[in-house]
């Protein structure tokens, strides 16, 4: 094992036991020690389901890329298990970047990532090589194949740049062999996807572009991921500098995915139709597993490119994913919906049908704290009279709240996190539109001590975002300019 890998995997231990565990969250996955990016290596190996991570032990700012690794029995509780992989070779020197895993035959886990060698471009920036590589391993320690890389410059196709070439997706086809999905840049064009061929993993071919940017959803597209789900086929990546479009790809850098048709003779993909994965601040990156009992499972980086900056040094750790969904197809839509286990852990329930509420607040005795579960159905008290807006806040005391409010003429949720704490609250809110008939909308909300993810009319849409807010704000309540009627259901997650 290499000294970086020691010294990565003794730092994290010595470091993670000065972090109190209230200081984190319960039950969403987050960095062990210093920085955590990306999703990498989503998959079930040997029993469990196992996630890695971009990773920067030694600072809770972007460095020098790792692979964090922990492992789960039910995705809800995981155990760290030590640093996988660390940048020790001359083809990934300056980074182990994003990439995914595959359960072999033979027993091993393979991991396929990118590696990076970054130089000063002469002119006060900075410059990439980027390529693909392997490693095997047991689920704990990895060892980095000998001929690497597998992929590099002399395999892109024309107009491609080895600068931006990255993040694979590795899948067994129904033939036994493996394809990879890449994500590169097509210079003067904006990302696109490359899809290879190999029979051994060692020696790969390209096959085509899957999927081409053309300047249509921001420049650079990366971390793809593929799959069927309910007779679709489905790409989901990120994209980087979005321009937004109506209420679509407001977040610079954020998610999108694309429908369409995968012909399984020429392996060529037909688009449809592309949307934003989540409409909320912060989301990222995600991966997506095809868990044991066939549920699509996913799980993208609860954080935003644009301001997961704005913490200090001294901050023992940073980042975290957002809870696991599942996914489903209803309509050409994507719909997500939280993993189904969290029922499992609701306490203390709450449960209160036809509330009224005209023109004020509500608060209900014995709701607080920062790890709940809550579901709220409104309706508006007159179909002909309706109501101007709504809202539910969380985190909520003197000094603070978040919240997500609905107004029915706009048909607009949107999300608001400016007072949760943040010194800087700029990019603190974001709309979506939303489906409802005559003001009547269903909200589930999942807050996890930093977070929340609201899920909008079972799954429809989801609004993501963090909150550093102090954690003895705690309060609930709900707000209506004009007449709303409510069934709330409340409960206290103890995960
Ligand atoms: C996406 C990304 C990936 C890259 C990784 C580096 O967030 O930029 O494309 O592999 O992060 O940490």
């Amino acid at each position: 094992m290499s000294e970086a890998l020691l010294k990565a995997r003794d730092y994290e231990e010595k470091y993670e036991r000065l972090i109190p565990e209230r200081e984190r969250p319960k039950f969403h996955l987050a960095s062990r020690v210093g920085w955590m990016n990306d999703p990498n290596g989503f998959s079930w190996y040997n029993g469990k389901y196992h996630l890695f991570y971009q990773y920067h032990p030694y600072d809770s700012h972007w460095g020098p890329m790792h692979w964090g690794h922990a492992a789960s029995s039910d995705l809800l509780h995981w155990d760290y298990l030590p640093c996988a992989m660390a940048p020790d070779e001359v083809y990934d020197q300056s980074g182990c970047f994003s990439g995914s895993a595959l359960e072999l035959k033979d027993g091993r886990h393979l991991l396929m990532y990118t590696g990076v060698i970054r130089d000063s471009d002469g002119e006060g920036g900075t410059i990439d090589i980027q390529t693909q590589n392997l490693a095997f391993g047991d689920g704990r320690d990895y060892v980095k194949y000998e001929g690497n890389p597998v992929l590099k410059g002399v395999d892109l196709p024309q107009g491609g740049s080895i600068h931006d070439f990255r993040d694979p997706k590795i899948w067994q086809a129904e033939d036994g062999s493996y394809r990879a999905l890449i994500a590169n840049n097509h210079l003067g064009h904006g990302g696109w996807f490359l899809l290879y061929r190999s029979e051994d993993l060692f020696h790969w071919k390209f096959m085509h572009v899957l999927a081409a940017n053309d300047d249509r959803i921001g420049l650079m597209w990366e971390c793809p991921d593929f799959f069927e789900l309910d007779g679709e086929h489905v790409i989901i990546a990120s994209a980087q500098d979005m321009l937004p479009k109506g209420f679509e790809y407001h977040n610079g850098n954020g998610t999108f995915y694309l429908t369409g048709n995968y012909d399984p003779h020429t392996e060529r993909y037909e688009e449809r139709a592309n949307h934003a994965v989540d409409y909320g601040i912060d989301f990222y990156a995600p991966q997506t597993i095809l868990a044991p009992d066939g549920r699509r499972i996913m799980i993208g980086w609860m954080q935003n490119w644009d301001t997961c900056n704005l913490h200090t040094k001294s901050t023992p750790w940073f980042g975290m994913m957002s809870l696991p969904r599942e996914l489903s197809m209803r309509k050409g839509i994507l719909i997500q919906k939280p993993l189904r286990e969290l029922k499992k852990y609701r306490r203390d329930p709450i449960i209160r049908k036809d509330v009224r509420l005209c023109d004020g607040d509500l608060r209900i005795n014995g709701m607080f704290g920062r790890t709940a579960d809550l579901e709220v159905t409104i309706q508006a008290a007159d179909p002909e009279k309706m109501y101007q807006r709504f809202a539910v806040r969380f985190a909520q005391n003197d000094k603070w709240r978040t919240g997500v409010s609905f107004r029915p003429h706009e048909s607009t949720l949107k999300i608001d996190r400016k007072f949760s704490g943040s010194r800087r609250a700029v990019i603190n809110q974001r709309r979506a539109l939303v489906n409802h008939v005559r003001g009547s909308l269903k909200l589930r909300l999942i807050i996890d001590r930093f977070s929340v993810e609201v899920f909008v009319n079972d799954g429809e849409k989801v609004m993501s975002a963090v909150i550093t807010t102090e954690l003895d704000a705690d309060g609930f309540s709900f707000f209506a300019d004009g007449d709303v009627i409510m069934d709330i259901a409340w409960y206290r997650l103890e995960v």
